[in-house]
């Protein structure tokens, strides 16, 4: 089963709250969305795989540690999960980068597809799909059952602030997939909006209405 953590790091935490705020402007949203980004990044990167090398340094011989195993693939789901991107890739910047364009239909909060383009060997990369929100779920499961058809088999779930009802639909179809949150949330409203959550994330960062 997959586990869900969050990453309840203080800095996160403080800059979540300032996230949450609606008097928080587009510039400064931005920024922090970026800076818990690469903080999320770090967090999550905690557990990579290291394997010896052997190196000079300018006194010794030295066993030294590099990183080993899969190389890393994002995933940002559109258009919010483009907030994310250049803050892990502050740490991670060899990774490659797969869109996944979804929206999500205001009426019936179902998913809709209108974009994929992905890295060719997303089958050997440990695949990160990157959104703000994970609210009903159903684009991130949508976007995972996307990756997967295409041949995906390593994949973890990062978003700023979850829902129950999306931790547990992700839970549900995808047993295989890790979550890392920044907060969980109380529940959805009638509109589907994460309470206490922090609004439209893409019209905060993008500055649109
Ligand atoms: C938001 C958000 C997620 C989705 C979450 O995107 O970025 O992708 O809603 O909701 P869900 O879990 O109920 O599917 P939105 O559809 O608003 O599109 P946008 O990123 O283009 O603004
Ligand atoms: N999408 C958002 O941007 N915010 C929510 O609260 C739910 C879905």
């Amino acid at each position: 089963m997959g586990n869900v953590f969050v990453l309840d790091h203080p800095l996160i935490q403080h800059k979540l709250t300032y996230i949450r705020n609606k008097e928080t402007g587009t510039k400064e949203f931005r920024e922090l969305v970026d800076e818990v980004a690469m903080l999320m990044a770090f967090e999550i990167t905690r557990n990579l795989p290291l394997q010896d090398k052997t190196i000079h340094t300018p006194v010794v011989e030295a066993q030294a540690k590099v990183l080993s195993g899969k190389k890393i693939g994002l995933i940002p789901i559109l258009r919010a999960g483009l907030g994310m991107v250049d803050g892990v890739l502050k740490l991670i910047p060899a990774a490659k980068v797969g869109h996944v364009g979804l929206y999500r239909d205001p009426e019936t909060f179902q998913p809709v597809e209108y974009y994929i383009k992905l890295p060719s060997d997303i089958n050997e990369r440990e695949l990160i799909v990157i959104d703000p929100m994970l609210a009903t779920g159903g684009s991130a499961n949508d976007a995972i059952h996307s990756l997967k058809k295409r041949g995906a088999e390593n994949i973890r779930l990062m978003c700023l602030i979850a829902a129950p009802e999306g931790v547990e639909m992700i839970k549900e179809e995808h047993p295989d997939v890790d979550i890392y949150l920044g907060a969980l949330d109380e529940k959805l409203d009638e509109k589907g909006y994460i309470v206490p959550g922090l609004g439209d994330a893409g019209d905060r960062l993008f500055g649109t209405k």
